[in-house]
């Protein structure tokens, strides 16, 4: 898993009986304590030297690669990672990074979903599970479903409701994808 935020994503996945063997984070946050209590076996905060133009992503995600690659990772769950990544985990773990995100894509991608659907003035929008691939956002749609805005909602409001969906629906939609890969390729799968 590639986690950062508060963590509750995480927690739903722990929860859910998903085996989880290690949890990549980009910052010290709540998520690392969650796995270490759940006894997830490898917990690692691979931090980022700069924020910054400086900043090497794809030194970055070779990092992140190097840190998976120590477990035995055939599939990769990302639930708020705060670091967009770059090629070489696409090209190491092709088709097998899974992402949810709080909106209904193609609408209202980024990071500030929430926010911009609101603005908007929607009356609906909701969350998406999908292949993450380079092209933040943009890959395959696996799973979604709707969250009505209510007139009174604030971006935090919303966003919980919509977090309360994600943790249901993302662990379901992680098994689903695992159960439709080839048995070889699940054995003593993870997350
Ligand atoms: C979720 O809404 C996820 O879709 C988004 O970040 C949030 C993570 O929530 N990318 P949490 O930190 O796991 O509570």
């Amino acid at each position: 898993m590639l986690a950062s935020g508060a963590g509750s994503i995480l927690g739903a996945i722990l929860e859910s009986g998903l085996t989880v063997e290690t949890v990549v984070v980009d910052r010290p946050c709540p998520a690392v304590a969650l796995a270490e209590q759940a006894g997830v076996p490898a917990v690692e905060i691979v931090e980022r030297e700069s924020y910054g133009p400086a900043f090497d992503r794809v030194a970055y995600t070779h990092r992140v690669v190097d840190a998976l690659k120590r477990q035995r990772v055939d599939v990769v769950a990302m639930a708020g990672f705060g670091t967009i990544l770059a090629a070489p985990i696409f090209d190491r773990y092709a088709g097998r990074i899974l992402n949810t995100h709080p909106a209904l894509l193609p609408a209202f991608k980024g990071w500030h979903a929430v926010r911009d659907a609101l603005d908007y003035g929607v009356k609906v929008t909701g969350t998406t599970v999908h292949v993450a691939t380079e092209e933040v956002d943009a890959g395959p749609i696996l799973a979604q479903e709707a969250v009505a805005v209510l007139d009174d909602d604030t971006e935090d409001s919303l966003h919980e409701r919509i977090k309360a969906v994600e943790r249901r629906l993302y662990p379901a939609a992680i098994r689903a994808f695992l159960d439709s890969l080839p048995t070889s390729a699940t054995k003593g799968t993870t997350p």
